[in-house]
């Protein structure tokens, strides 16, 4: 695999990393979000849970999400600009997963643009599926936000995906992954 030969490790975003993570931002989404707004994240949303993604000494992606009850709401995901395509994102995303399940969620969710076709592929990967839409929920354009949703994460099916992809990752900081098959209560 691609990621072999390669430093990666998984870390909690903190408010140093802010301005690489910001670099990346302004590069790759249309609508970045406000400068103070990730600052305001990590100081004082508890239901926020941010990362990012080291190679060798440098942050190369991110990721967040808020856990929220039973689910866990992806609200960023962002790689960097020269780093796309190389199976960063599925690191991220199988973190983002990871977490969820370290978090007791049941479900994910998340908004993605229709024209977002490496996004919408990544998703359809880990068997994410189009459950709902937000009408023109981008400003920038107006665009309608595609509301994806996991399978329970609990799931033999689903998780059994997850691990599939996850077992090759050797990725520092991806965490323990959970156990096959439905939890023992
Ligand atoms: C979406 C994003 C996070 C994906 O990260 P990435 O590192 O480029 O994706 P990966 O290399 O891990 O690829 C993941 C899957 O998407 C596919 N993919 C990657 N680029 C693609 C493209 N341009 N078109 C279609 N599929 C694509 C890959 O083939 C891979 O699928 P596979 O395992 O079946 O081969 C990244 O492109 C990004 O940061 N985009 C800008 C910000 C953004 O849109 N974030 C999501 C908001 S909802």
């Amino acid at each position: 695999m691609i990621l072999i030969g390669q430093r990666l490790a998984i870390k909690p975003m903190t408010e140093e990393d802010i301005p690489a993570v910001r670099t990346i931002e302004l590069d790759v989404f249309p609508t970045p979000w406000p400068s103070n707004a990730y600052h305001r994240e990590l100081r004082a949303n508890r239901s926020a849970h941010y990362s990012c993604l080291w190679r060798d000494a440098e942050i190369a992606a991110y990721s967040g999400l808020w856990s929220v009850g039973e689910e866990a709401h992806v609200t960023t995901i962002g790689v960097r600009r020269g780093d796309q395509g190389h199976g960063l994102g599925k690191v991220m995303f199988a973190h983002l997963v990871n977490q969820s399940y370290a978090l007791g969620a049941n479900f994910m969710s998340l908004e993605v643009r229709p024209t977002n076709e490496p996004a919408i592929h990544l998703y359809e990967t880990f068997g994410f599926k189009v459950l709902g839409r937000r009408r023109g929920y981008y400003t920038d354009n107006g665009e309608d936000a595609m509301v994806m949703w996991s399978d329970l994460i609990h799931a033999p099916r689903f998780k059994a995906r997850f691990l599939e992809i996850a077992k090759d990752l050797g990725v520092e900081g991806l965490g323990e992954l959970p156990e096959p098959g439905w939890p023992r209560i």
